[in-house]
């Protein structure tokens, strides 16, 4: 009998990297530079993929305010969004609202370089259908090459109950691995208004992903997911760097972050 080789385990993927600010102003000028070296370092056309929550408002604050706003190449860079509320722009639930009064309406952006999702569509399906067709028209191609990603840096926040973007514990769009956007009927968390948002595919054709995490509230969610729990945050990954981005606030002592389980 021919004895078979035990299959060899898939290599596991890098710890991210975590950086430690000391409090929310210093989060919000650390992810500034991360977006500007990632920006400047890419050459021609290049996209960031925005969030929404209150953990990126600091940092969306400081790119409409020196030195990032003279020094960010407006003229080449495209804004889009992880996931929104399926509510109007002008909505207070609006996540591309939230951005553009913090800082987009503030700049001087081209008008076609912001790229909502079309929340005025009939409904979070046809939203996801229309956004997928604008990423892959800005991409030029409709299936993604992790040698050339999508976007040069993802935003990304952690939930309460673990989840990022709209993609919520236990929800089937965790498991999308065709689609780039997909709409959710029903959010896990407050606000209870459907979502529309980039799985996990989309979001990981980036250069690097940055979770942003702000306030002492997140330190159990957090402990939960950097020691290895199955939640949505924990299975978010990049083909280039995934980088968290925590304030002190929250992080008290942290684990180190746990990749045995082979998600990252
Ligand atoms: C949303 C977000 C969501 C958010 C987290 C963290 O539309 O609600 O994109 O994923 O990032 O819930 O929110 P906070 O930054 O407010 O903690």
């Amino acid at each position: 009998m021919v004895k078979q080789a035990p299959a060899k385990p898939a290599p596991a993927k890098p710890a991210p990297r975590v950086i430690l600010a000391a409090d929310r102003e210093e989060l919000a000028r650390t992810a500034a530079e991360q977006l500007l070296a990632r920006v400047t370092a890419a050459t021609g056309r290049t996209a960031v993929c925005l969030t929404g929550g209150s953990s990126p408002e600091g940092l969306y604050r400081l790119l409409a305010t020196e030195p990032y706003r003279s020094r960010l190449p407006w003229d080449r860079v495209h804004w889009f969004m992880g996931d929104d509320r399926f509510v109007p722009v002008t909505h207070e639930l609006s996540n591309m609202g939230m951005a553009r009064r913090l800082f987009l309406d503030r700049v001087d952006v081209p008008a076609d370089h912001i790229h909502p999702i079309p929340t005025v569509a009939r409904s979070p399906e046809a939203a996801a259908r229309l956004y997928q067709a604008e990423l892959e028209r800005f991409y030029g191609r409709d299936r993604l090459d992790p040698a050339a990603p999508l976007f040069a840096l993802v935003l990304m926040g952690l939930g309460d109950d673990g989840h990022t973007a709209s993609l919520f514990p236990h929800a089937p769009a965790l498991d999308e691995t065709e689609h780039w956007v997909v709409g959710v009927a029903q959010a896990g968390l407050a606000p209870f208004v459907p979502r529309v948002t980039l799985t996990f595919p989309a979001l990981a054709s980036t250069r690097e992903m940055l979770f942003l995490v702000t306030s002492a509230d997140k330190r159990q969610i957090l402990a939960r997911v950097f020691s290895g729990e199955d939640l949505p945050a924990h299975r978010a990954h990049a083909d280039g760097e995934l980088v968290w981005l925590v304030d002190r606030g929250a992080s008290g002592p942290i684990p180190k972050f746990a990749t045995a389980r082979g998600n990252l």
